[in-house]
């Protein structure tokens, strides 16, 4: 090797380390710049372990690290300037990606990477809360590590000694004023109505939350200059509109910052003229950003406020390029000691959990929902077509006929081209689903199952409602039926919603493309046959974010990318009789996360087709007691298996 050509290697190896050493680096792309104002906030959302960044993907590809000294830099801006800068976390940091979900336990080492970032007012999401071993984690190390800063206003913690029942963090809310504005804040921290969680800890529903005389005495006792709310609350759900009633109607002007989530979204939403709410995307793809300006300190709540309060956002792509723009800084002088040595700890991490392991390489991209879900390239079409059939079989039962039903929310992200590694499968499959079954289910009932699933909202809701009171005496127990989609879909509000009240059968709904969320961006893409991977440059495709303020908020401008909507539900046909087409029985194979929906729909068309089986006789009424293992396993496990009998080992390179 000629001494020119090391030094020229050598000037491409940046002197300081940002983001992964494997991850692909950012493109440019066009600018728009952050509206500083009085306070400023950035939002991190559903974060899902996703803290090394997207490495795969070159627009997403900073890390915490870079985020750490991203934040540094702005701070030290806002002192400049006298402004304020807060930063904010609105939960569902878990499960989602391997450097969270590869260890035993889980999240062996990402409380110590997360912590690193100062927050200064985070919340719990719903997936802290699934499994009690999380939600023990929550309380033991994420309450401590932002000890004053976690707000928990509507969620407690059973203590497994003393069987207790304590807030989940000392703090309901949180008063303080601000370092440089000397603005006087009232803070909360909600979650949804959620009642999906592990028995370990307890969800108040939120319009019981805002009656407690702590919420009205913060509301209303305290001084206030700006509330600001925190939630893992997707923008446009019901609970957070009320949480915004209940301070509304105490506090006709004071101005209300709402920071939401969990529906993996960019939006924002607009309440009223001095109260907004943004939501700030997913899996640490999006850094969200808001400024209020014309905030009076010291107003009496009976004083009638003539100044106009200014919001601005801003979806901050995750990138490097565009951290250096916001921060003013480059290559060189972005890097922190601190931001560096997290980017460091991030990698050894991967590196210990055998993150990069080859299990194959995957022939294409398989989307998400950047397809309808029967395209070839959907991920849902390689489950049903092949995965589910060739990796969900019970030995014993290999060749009976059978129908596997999965709930899309089970499926988290794209799978693309190239390596699928140790990683990508808890990228695409992080939980811990298991495989059930009802053996010899009729097929006259069996068939409708997924219809039914698929009926969205007034059948299930009133199934879920009969089955909560049939079990528990109380509707507050009434499982979401929501929760078997994807998180993307808690969104769309009824309006946007196509089919927010029907499925007919007829599929058209789940084969319209969506541009952000109004459909309205006209692009070729519409013409179904101009879906190739090729036909495009490959980047810089993005978000184009249309929120209730327009078109202007993401940081880059993107090419817009279509954006299709799943069922709940997706079922694979195994082993049906060539003749005929339908078997006499199947077996009925599930998560076990559908459960009780599953049992809820053979029940409705146990009801709906009456007493009519072939032979004269009643249906049987299936119960929990009918359902048995299928496999062992983890749903994982075998899909990752199917990938390395399949995908081979190696990718050409
Ligand atoms: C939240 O739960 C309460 C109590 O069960 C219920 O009255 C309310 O309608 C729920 N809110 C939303 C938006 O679902
Ligand atoms: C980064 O900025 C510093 C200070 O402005 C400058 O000295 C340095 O040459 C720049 N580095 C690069 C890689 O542009
Ligand atoms: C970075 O890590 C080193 C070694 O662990 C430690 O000595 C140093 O204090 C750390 N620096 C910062 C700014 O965190």
């Amino acid at each position: 090797m000629t001494a020119a050509f090391v030094a020229a290697v050598a000037a491409l190896v940046p002197l300081v380390q940002a983001m992964q050493p494997d991850a692909v680096p950012p493109l440019p792309a066009p600018m728009r710049p952050l509206q500083w104002g009085q306070i400023n906030f950035l939002h991190t959302t559903d974060t899902h372990g996703w803290h090394a960044g997207h490495l795969q993907e070159s627009q997403y590809s900073a890390d915490w690290g870079d985020y750490v000294s991203f934040a540094d830099h702005m701070r030290r801006h806002a002192d400049e300037e006298g402004v304020d800068l807060l930063l904010v976390d609105t939960g569902d940091r878990v499960e989602g990606n391997g450097l969270y979900d590869a260890s035993t336990p889980k999240g062996q080492y990402t409380y110590d990477i997360f912590k690193q970032q100062d927050i200064d007012i985070i919340c719990s999401g719903n997936h802290e809360l699934y499994q009690a071993d999380t939600a023990d984690r929550e309380h033991h190390l994420t309450v401590p590590n932002f000890a004053g800063h976690y707000l928990a206003s509507n969620l407690d913690y059973i203590d497994p000694v003393t069987g207790k029942q304590v807030p989940m963090s000392e703090q309901r809310y949180r008063t303080f004023q601000t370092k440089h504005q000397k603005l006087d804040v009232v803070a909360f921290g909600f979650l949804f109505n959620f009642t999906g969680n592990a028995k370990n800890s307890v969800v108040q529903p939120v319009q019981e939350t805002v009656q407690e005389p702590w919420f009205q005495h913060a509301i209303s006792k305290e001084p206030a200059d700006l509330f600001v709310v925190v939630g893992h609350v997707g923008a446009r759900m019901g609970e957070l509109r009320a949480i915004y009633q209940a301070i509304r109607v105490v506090n006709p002007d004071t101005p209300i910052a709402i920071f939401a989530g969990h529906a993996h979204v960019r939006d924002a939403v607009h309440f009223d003229d001095r109260a907004v709410a943004i939501a700030s995307g997913r899996y640490f793809e999006t850094i969200g950003w808001m400024s209020v300006t014309g905030i009076e300190h010291g107003k009496a709540k009976d004083v009638q406020s003539a100044a106009p309060v200014k919001f601005a956002r801003r979806y901050i792509d995750n990138n490097l390029l565009g951290l250096y723009y916001h921060s003013g800084t480059n290559a060189t002088t972005f890097p922190t000691d601190h931001g560096q040595n997290v980017t460091a700890t991030i990698t050894a991490a991967r590196a210990d959990l055998d993150l990069e392991t080859p299990y194959g390489c995957a022939p294409q991209n398989y989307w998400l929902q950047r397809r309808p879900y029967n395209h070839p390239s959907s991920v849902f079409s390689l489950l049903r077509k092949h995965v589910l059939p060739e990796a969900i079989v019970r030995e014993d039962r290999a060749d009976v006929p059978r129908m596997v039903i999965i709930n899309t929310g089970a499926i988290r992200f794209d799978i693309f081209q190239g390596a699928f590694t140790r990683d990508t499968t808890y990228i695409v499959s992080p939980f811990i689903s298991l495989v059930h079954y009802i053996p010899n289910v009729p097929y006259a009932l069996a068939r409708q199952v997924l219809t039914i699933l698929n009926s969205q909202g007034p059948i299930l809701s009133a199934m879920a409602a009969e089955a909560a009171i049939e079990s528990t005496g109380s509707l507050s127990g009434a499982m979401d039926w929501r929760e078997m989609g994807v998180p993307e879909q808690y969104s769309m509000s009824k309006d946007d919603n196509p089919i927010s009240n029907h499925f007919n059968g007829d599929d058209t709904a789940y084969q319209k493309p969506l541009f952000g969320r109004k459909s309205a961006i006209a692009s070729d893409d519409t013409n179904s046959d101009a879906y190739d991977d090729t036909a495009r440059p490959p980047l810089v495709a993005g978000y184009t974010t249309w929120d209730d303020f327009g078109l202007d908020g993401d940081d880059a401008i993107h090419e817009p990318l279509p954006h299709f909507r799943l069922p709940n539900c997706i079922q694979a046909d195994v082993n049906y009789p060539t003749a005929t087409g339908e078997p006499e029985t199947v077996d009925l194979v599930f998560f076990d996360f559908i459960q009780r929906f599953v049992l809820m729909a053979l029940s409705y068309a146990e009801r709906s087709i009456g007493a009519a089986a072939p032979d004269g006789t009643a249906y049987k009424h299936y119960t929990g007691a009918d359902v048995e293992t299928y496999l062992e396993d983890k749903f994982t496990d075998y899909f990752a298996s199917w990938v390395k009998k399949n995908w081979g080992d190696e990718c050409a390179k």
